[in-house]
């Protein structure tokens, strides 16, 4: 199959999984800093991201990889604390500023184009102290840090994402998955996701106005998608599907996305129900105004897509110890013949790539899609055979939906370019084309077997059939 040749191929890394230097130059502590050091034992084996693979320090080695290895594009992510310690204006690091453009420059002088992601999770403390995601504060101080963002990179930087998956910052605040770790009771999971989709909106509202004419550049919101699909062919396990897309999805997809905006109306119904039960006298979802309605819809130059996993729905409750799916009615299963990786959580399923981008082409009137991520884990070192298979295999499904169906695919990017801290499951679970040696002081990096399929890939622009 060969590919043709303005499709992107990109990778991506986000700063608290990658950078370390967590409190060097001037950098402010963020709550994932807070959280591994008042709570060692929230991620496996004690780990945190204190020095993670050191990229402050080796970030020109991580360019030639992407270079050696022949990605057009490299996603990494800000950290808001390295900029702004504080959060706010109050005080504006230089050293961090310059950490950047030097990353930004870097890239450019190899012929690589940066694609920037502004919040991946890695919240400023000071933030979090009044509120974090619940305080709809937020929504002024991100656009703060976005207008500086785009001032300093934005003749550079072309590609932007504002915010990385909605569904699991909120999980940090209706679960112990993530940091904050609050595990609040709803309405927190919507009330933080009402506030992702104002602070996104205004961000791409703000570029519109003050930037767009002079810089060109492209932004959207990176949401992740599971590919979902009936349990059985049945009206109730069809109906349990459809409720599953639209409360995963539908919640962040349908206000920017979809003709009229808003939220799913099948969100607003159940959860207006639900409220009515408790003796609520307002739903536990906010509402928005006409007015926000209208700035929030449309607010994208294309569909930025996060995809790993597929489930079958039928009815029933979710196993999740977590509020964040409190409403809704599916259960989330998988098929016991799909192969397994290291994560529990992730399996092989190439197909549902396929489905999710028609799904996507059909519901919000085939947008450009951009895969921001996907990618596999497992921790069997260089010889990464099973990472080739799911890369491979999902690109494949990802160019039958281009061609045979139509969808509007612009872009692919492999989680990640290297190991990294995986969140709550440390070091023991990676996801890099290239090795890191967390044992060795200086992070030693070592393409696997992954990251020469990657290089064949982009140098013959051809996929093995
Ligand atoms: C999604 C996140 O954006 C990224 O930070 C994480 O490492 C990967 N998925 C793998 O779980």
């Amino acid at each position: 199959m060969s590919i043709p040749s303005d499709f992107i191929f990109a990778c991506s890394t986000a700063s608290y999984q990658i950078e370390g230097a967590w409190n060097i130059d001037g950098k402010g502590e963020n709550i994932w800093d807070r959280l591994t050091h008042i709570n060692p034992n929230f991620v496996s084996n004690n780990d945190n991201g204190d020095i993670a693979c050191n990229s402050y320090y080796l970030y020109k080695e991580d360019v030639k990889l992407i270079k050696n290895i022949g990605f057009d594009m490299y996603r990494f992510s800000i950290s808001w604390a390295r900029i702004l310690p504080n959060g706010d204006l109050t005080n504006i690091n230089d050293a961090g500023i310059r950490y950047y453009h030097n990353l930004i420059d870097e890239l450019l002088e190899n012929g690589i184009k940066p694609m920037v992601t502004m919040y991946h999770w890695d919240l400023p403390q000071k933030l979090q102290d009044i509120g974090g995601w619940m305080n709809s504060l937020i929504v002024d101080y991100i656009e703060d840090y976005a207008d500086l963002l785009f001032k300093l990179y934005g003749d550079k930087v072309k590609w932007w994402i504002t915010i990385n998956e909605p569904a699991n910052i909120i999980a940090g605040y209706s679960s112990e998955k993530y940091a904050p770790a609050l595990n609040l009771d709803s309405p927190a999971n919507y009330i933080v996701g009402h506030n992702i989709l104002k602070g996104h909106a205004k961000i791409f509202r703000l570029y519109e106005t003050k930037y767009r004419l002079k810089q060109q550049g492209n932004i959207s919101i990176s949401i992740n998608a599971s590919c979902l699909l009936p349990k059985t062919v049945s009206k109730e396990n069809e109906e349990a599907t459809n409720q599953g897309w639209e409360f995963t999805l539908g919640w962040f997809s349908h206000p920017i996305f979809s003709k009229g905006g808003d939220y799913p109306e099948i969100m607003k119904k159940i959860i207006d129900e639900n409220s009515k039960q408790e003796g609520r006298k307002r739903s536990r979802l906010p509402t928005f105004t006409k007015e926000e309605i209208q700035f929030i819809q449309g607010s994208f130059d294309f569909f930025a897509l996060n995809h790993y996993i597929t489930r079958l729905c039928s009815p029933g409750h979710p196993p999740f110890s977590s509020t964040y799916l409190k409403d809704i009615n599916v259960n989330f299963e998988i098929d016991p013949t799909w192969p397994n990786s290291k994560a529990p959580w992730l399996q092989i399923v190439p197909f549902g790539l396929k489905e999710l981008l028609r799904f996507i082409k059909y519901k919000y009137n085939n947008p450009p899609v951009f895969i921001t991520e996907n990618g596999y884990c497992e921790s069997k070192g260089l010889n990464d055979i099973d990472r080739i298979t799911y890369h491979r295999e999902y690109i494949k499904e990802m160019l039958v939906a281009k061609e045979k169906f139509e969808c509007n695919v612009i872009g692919y990017t492999a989680w990640s370019l290297m190991d990294n801290f995986e969140w709550k499951d440390g070091f023991e679970f990676q996801f890099g084309i290239v090795f890191v040696d967390f044992n060795d002081p200086n992070r030693k990096r070592t393409p696997k077997k992954s990251a020469d399929f990657f290089k064949q890939l982009l140098k013959t622009r051809n996929i093995p059939d």
